[in-house]
């Protein structure tokens, strides 16, 4: 894939920011869902890719825009997979918490997990841990496995978890091996791209989560040289027939990182909506609005962390697209 696409999508998720960052805390995570979905459409639809949605809003009949197989992009480019999420924490916006953020990711058609949408048991760790995890291990086993790999010991390593009652058993467990817990009660993208960051101090994510939020999180993984193994997590026969009917073979065995995302060329780019481990949240302050994004490729393993300050009422008459109404 060309390499200046990268640029590119970054003006595609900070659309979608700061679209939906003039809703924080409004507590109409609807309201900014939406603002965000339309932003990151129409900007989307100004890069030059032959672009299908993979991972995005829902099937056709139940999500009119960014729905799973939309063709999107000018139509000139390569034919790529692309994986939205134009906000990742619906809830973080509408109450103010950090970390909600306006991701995506592509890469050449056919490499990306086409995930159902469902639950996953997912396990990320930042480069450190490739090659010593296993997910059908207890969590204690993996997290001396990661100090050992590491040089650290286990009451250094900090461990995000979803706060929800199916994890009770899992906190337990974590606690017991003596590992620190950050519970979170939303958007598991953001800390499994901050484990494999540095300095972050995140060092892994556990638990059950969106299956399509792992293709995302799997594709900046990816690009930063982190561990992700996954599994999918069908609640009911309805569920896993679905996973069997979308060609996943066995619902139930453990995915690496190959199979989630295939191949060496992806893209992945993330806008901070609210403040976050690793990107600012959106500020506005008259005409001015600032973002922060990073932006990754993993063919050869670039991180950039963009600042981008934008003049709305000249990005509305010049822009080649226009920023959604909402943005304003
Ligand atoms: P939104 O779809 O509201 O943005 O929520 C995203 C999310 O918090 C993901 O980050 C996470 O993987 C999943 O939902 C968790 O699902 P649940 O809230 O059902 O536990």
């Amino acid at each position: 894939m060309d390499r200046e696409l990268a640029l590119e999508m970054v003006r595609v998720t900070e659309a979608a920011a700061i679209a939906a960052g003039r809703l924080m805390g409004r507590g109409d995570k609807n309201a900014a869902d939406q603002a965000a979905v339309d932003a990151m459409r129409r900007m989307l639809h100004t890069v030059a890719i032959r672009g299908t949605v993979v991972i995005g809003e829902g099937e056709m009949d139940e999500a009119p825009m960014l729905y799973i197989g939309e063709e999107v992009g000018n139509g000139q480019g390569d034919p790529v997979d692309v994986a939205v999420d134009p906000l990742e924490g619906t809830n973080l916006v509408a109450k103010g918490l950090p970390n909600a953020i306006a991701v995506m990711a592509i890469a050449p058609r056919g490499c990306l997990l086409h995930a159902p949408d469902m639950y996953m048991e997912k396990l990320v760790t930042g480069p450190g841990g490739r090659g010593v995890l296993d997910l059908e291990a207890p969590i204690g086993e993996n997290l001396r496995r990661l100090a050992q790999a590491t040089g650290r010991d286990v009451s250094e390593l900090t461990v995000v978890v979803l706060d929800r009652p199916r994890h009770a058993e899992l906190i337990a467990d974590i606690r017991k091996a003596g590992a620190r817990i950050k519970l979170i009660s939303d958007g598991d993208v953001a800390p499994a791209v901050a484990a494999c960051l540095p300095g972050s101090g995140v060092d892994m994510l556990a638990g059950i989560g969106g299956a399509p939020e792992g293709v995302l999180a799997a594709a900046a993984v990816r690009c930063l040289g982190g561990e992700m193994l996954a599994r999918l997590y069908p609640e009911d026969p309805q569920e896993e027939e679905r996973a069997r009917s979308m060609g996943l073979g066995d619902v139930r065995r453990i995915l690496t990182l190959d199979d989630l995302v295939r191949g060496d060329d992806v893209l992945f780019v993330a806008t901070g909506i609210t403040d976050g481990d690793f990107v600012q949240g959106v500020r506005y302050q008259g005409d001015w609005v600032t973002t922060e994004s990073v932006v990754m490729r993993s063919l050869t393993g670039t991180v950039r962390f963009v600042r981008a300050q934008h003049r709305l009422e000249r990005k509305l008459r010049y822009g080649k697209q226009p920023l959604a109404e909402e943005a304003l």
